[in-house]
Protein backbone atom coordinates (compact mmCIF):
# COMPACT_ATOMS: atom_id res chain seq x y z
CA UNK A 1 0.00 0.00 0.00
CA UNK A 2 1.26 2.86 -1.26
CA UNK A 3 0.08 6.58 0.47
CA UNK A 4 0.37 9.57 -1.72
CA UNK A 5 0.81 7.94 -4.74
CA UNK A 6 -0.99 10.04 -7.00
CA UNK A 7 2.16 12.10 -7.12
CA UNK A 8 5.38 12.95 -6.17
CA UNK A 9 7.32 11.01 -3.87
CA UNK A 10 4.25 8.46 -3.72
CA UNK A 11 3.75 8.13 -7.00
CA UNK A 12 7.74 7.27 -7.82
CA UNK A 13 7.74 4.92 -5.21
CA UNK A 14 5.12 3.08 -6.83
CA UNK A 15 6.68 2.90 -10.07
CA UNK A 16 10.30 2.19 -8.10
CA UNK A 17 8.32 -0.76 -6.15
CA UNK A 18 6.65 -2.29 -9.68
CA UNK A 19 9.91 -1.48 -11.53
CA UNK A 20 11.42 -3.61 -8.48
CA UNK A 21 9.19 -6.84 -9.12
CA UNK A 22 6.13 -5.68 -6.67
CA UNK A 23 3.22 -7.86 -8.27
CA UNK A 24 0.34 -6.17 -6.08
CA UNK A 25 0.15 -2.81 -5.31
CA UNK A 26 -2.41 -0.90 -3.63
CA UNK A 27 -2.25 3.26 -4.73
CA UNK A 28 -4.04 5.50 -2.21
CA UNK A 29 -4.59 9.62 -2.43
CA UNK A 30 -7.97 11.52 -3.07
CA UNK A 31 -7.34 12.29 -7.09
CA UNK A 32 -8.77 8.94 -8.58
CA UNK A 33 -7.92 9.99 -12.56
CA UNK A 34 -4.60 10.74 -11.75
CA UNK A 35 -4.25 7.29 -9.78
CA UNK A 36 -5.66 5.65 -12.47
CA UNK A 37 -2.96 6.52 -14.37
CA UNK A 38 -0.04 5.75 -12.43
CA UNK A 39 -1.70 2.45 -11.65
CA UNK A 40 -1.75 2.14 -15.70
CA UNK A 41 2.03 3.43 -15.79
CA UNK A 42 2.79 0.70 -12.68
CA UNK A 43 1.38 -2.38 -15.03
CA UNK A 44 3.46 -0.88 -17.35
CA UNK A 45 6.05 -1.49 -15.13
CA UNK A 46 5.35 -5.23 -14.70
CA UNK A 47 2.75 -4.81 -11.82
CA UNK A 48 0.22 -7.59 -12.11
CA UNK A 49 -2.37 -5.77 -10.08
CA UNK A 50 -2.23 -1.98 -9.14
CA UNK A 51 -5.70 -1.40 -7.15
CA UNK A 52 -6.79 2.32 -7.18
CA UNK A 53 -8.42 3.64 -3.70
CA UNK A 54 -9.13 6.83 -3.69
CA UNK A 55 -9.60 8.10 0.01
CA UNK A 56 -8.80 11.56 2.05
CA UNK A 57 -6.63 9.97 4.57
CA UNK A 58 -7.23 13.45 6.82
CA UNK A 59 -11.06 11.41 7.57
CA UNK A 60 -10.46 8.38 10.12
CA UNK A 61 -12.69 6.03 9.19
CA UNK A 62 -11.51 6.78 5.00
CA UNK A 63 -8.54 5.45 6.79
CA UNK A 64 -9.94 2.39 7.91
CA UNK A 65 -11.88 1.75 4.78
CA UNK A 66 -8.23 1.98 2.23
CA UNK A 67 -7.05 -0.88 4.47
CA UNK A 68 -10.28 -2.56 4.75
CA UNK A 69 -10.81 -2.66 0.71
CA UNK A 70 -7.32 -3.24 0.10
CA UNK A 71 -7.22 -6.24 2.78
CA UNK A 72 -10.83 -7.90 0.49
CA UNK A 73 -9.02 -7.11 -2.40
CA UNK A 74 -5.84 -8.96 -1.92
CA UNK A 75 -6.12 -10.83 0.67
CA UNK A 76 -4.74 -11.04 4.00
CA UNK A 77 -1.84 -13.14 3.20
N1 LIG B 1 9.65 16.54 -2.12
C1 LIG B 1 10.61 16.52 -1.22
O1 LIG B 1 11.80 16.75 -1.53
C2 LIG B 1 10.33 16.18 0.23
C3 LIG B 1 11.40 16.10 1.13
C4 LIG B 1 11.15 15.74 2.45
C5 LIG B 1 9.85 15.49 2.86
N2 LIG B 1 8.82 15.60 1.98
C6 LIG B 1 7.48 15.30 2.45
O2 LIG B 1 7.01 14.09 1.81
C7 LIG B 1 5.61 14.19 1.59
C8 LIG B 1 5.33 14.01 0.10
O3 LIG B 1 6.02 15.02 -0.63
P1 LIG B 1 5.75 15.23 -2.18
O4 LIG B 1 6.76 16.22 -2.64
O5 LIG B 1 5.70 13.90 -2.83
O6 LIG B 1 4.30 15.94 -2.13
P2 LIG B 1 3.15 16.01 -3.24
O7 LIG B 1 3.72 15.95 -4.60
O8 LIG B 1 2.32 17.17 -2.84
O9 LIG B 1 2.34 14.65 -2.99
C9 LIG B 1 1.53 14.54 -1.89
C10 LIG B 1 0.71 13.27 -2.07
O10 LIG B 1 -0.10 13.13 -0.91
C11 LIG B 1 -1.45 12.99 -1.31
N3 LIG B 1 -2.32 13.56 -0.30
C12 LIG B 1 -2.27 14.82 0.20
N4 LIG B 1 -3.25 15.01 1.09
C13 LIG B 1 -3.94 13.82 1.15
C14 LIG B 1 -5.08 13.38 1.89
N5 LIG B 1 -5.73 14.18 2.75
N6 LIG B 1 -5.50 12.11 1.72
C15 LIG B 1 -4.89 11.28 0.85
N7 LIG B 1 -3.80 11.64 0.12
C16 LIG B 1 -3.34 12.91 0.28
C17 LIG B 1 -1.56 13.70 -2.64
O11 LIG B 1 -2.60 13.14 -3.43
P3 LIG B 1 -4.07 13.78 -3.66
O12 LIG B 1 -3.92 15.26 -3.81
O13 LIG B 1 -4.53 13.07 -4.91
O14 LIG B 1 -4.87 13.38 -2.47
C18 LIG B 1 -0.21 13.32 -3.27
O15 LIG B 1 -0.28 12.04 -3.86
C19 LIG B 1 5.17 15.56 2.12
O16 LIG B 1 4.69 15.39 3.44
C20 LIG B 1 6.46 16.37 2.09
O17 LIG B 1 6.41 17.40 3.06
C21 LIG B 1 9.05 15.92 0.67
Amino acid sequence: MVTGASGGIGEGIALSLARRGCKRLALVARRRERLEEVAERCRAEGAEEALVVAKDLSVDAQCAEAVEETVKHFGSE
